[in-house]
């Protein structure tokens, strides 16, 4: 997709960090655009600033966990714009750290709920409408780098990034013959709001596994604001879309990442290859010690990544995967 005026573009969790920054670029292109977020206030703020510029924005309430709600937002965007989208941009998602073994159900259906369910709750409602519409269009999905690897403290996240990036693949090979694109934003950091994920966690969903209280909170919302700029993220993507390219890596050198990444697949598949990445580990963790991330300055002490007081089977000594 090259010529962005007029278009609809849905984009879920719209109303804050990377789907609000996307938001802006996308409706400074020409889009009509529709911000889809489970967060009222953040809804209202987004709508006073899109207003205030004259911008045509529609706001729409919608947990995407909620396939009804779906299904009549979907419905809303056809009478508000007479059309279904033609960018249907997946942004919305949330994340919690903790040790895999210290995880609970709650913490994989909340997290999962929404990075992955969400996504696939998107694609189930609109894709055939677009299909239907004929106008073609172009998907994209706000996934991670997390996607291409597992972290020991990251397990619900990650298996959602990494089915999220599979999905969409099976989906760009299904869509091309209707001529619509697809692709997979996978970034590291973004200077955004996920810090304050849990608010939106649902009631039935609040055991978790994990430490979770206002010092990890503090420690995070000072990480994450060293992330990039969701604006200039979304004018990667932007790029990305405008020469249909499946993943977007907004981060410098990304072939060198991807080649390390796929040499540790390689090394997992012999008992060569596994000593090989054990002594890569070491190495890695060697480093770490001797010039520690500024990024994580704190992130000991507020008890960041670690389980819950009350689990006590958990080895203290894990690394958080960021
Ligand atoms: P954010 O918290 O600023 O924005 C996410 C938005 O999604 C929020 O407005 C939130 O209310 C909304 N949301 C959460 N659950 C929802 C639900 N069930 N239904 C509808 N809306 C919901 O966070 P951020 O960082 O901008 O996140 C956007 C995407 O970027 C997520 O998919 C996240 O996994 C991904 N990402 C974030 C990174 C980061 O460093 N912050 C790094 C890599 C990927």
């Amino acid at each position: 997709m090259k010529d962005f005026t007029g278009k609809v573009a849905f984009i879920t969790g719209g109303a804050s960090g990377a789907g609000l920054g996307q938001a802006k670029v996308f409706s400074e292109a020409g889009c009509k655009v529709v911000i889809a977020d489970i967060r009222q206030d953040h809804l209202d703020e987004a709508v006073e600033y899109f207003h205030s510029r004259n911008a045509v924005v529609h706001a729409i309430k919608l947990d995407i966990t909620d396939r009804k709600a779906y299904t009549a937002a979907a419905d809303e965007v056809e009478r508000v714009f007479g059309s279904p989208p033609q960018l249907l941009i997946n942004t919305a998602g949330v994340n919690v750290l903790g040790p895999a073994e210290a995880s609970t159900f709650e913490d994989y259906d909340w997290v999962m709920g929404v990075c992955l369910g969400g996504v696939i709750n998107g694609m189930v409602t609109f894709v055939p409408r677009m299909i239907k519409a004929g106008k073609g269009g172009h998907i994209a999905t706000t996934s991670s780098w997390g996607g291409f690897m597992g972290g020991a403290t990251t397990a619900p996240y990650s298996a959602a990034k990494a089915a999220v990036n599979n999905l969409m693949e099976s989906y760009y090979l299904a869509l091309k013959p209707y001529g619509i694109g697809v692709s997979c934003l996978c970034p590291i950091g973004i200077r955004s709001n996920i810090f304050e994920a849990t608010i939106t966690r649902p009631k039935q969903l609040q055991n978790t596994g994990y430490n979770v209280n206002e010092k990890t909170i503090e420690f995070e919302r000072k990480f994450y604001a060293q992330g990039v700029d969701p604006v200039d993220l979304a004018h990667i993507l932007k790029k990305g879309i405008e020469n249909d390219v499946f993943y977007i890596l907004p981060f410098p050198d990304p072939e060198k990442a991807l080649k390390d990444n796929f040499e540790h697949i390689l090394n997992y598949a012999t008992p060569e290859g596994m000593k090989r990445q054990e002594q890569l580990e070491k190495k890695r963790r060697e480093e770490t010690m001797k010039n520690p991330n500024p990024m994580m300055a704190g992130a000991e002490e507020a008890g960041w990544g670690k389980a819950k007081q009350d689990i006590t089977w958990v080895v203290k000594e894990h690394r958080i995967s960021h």
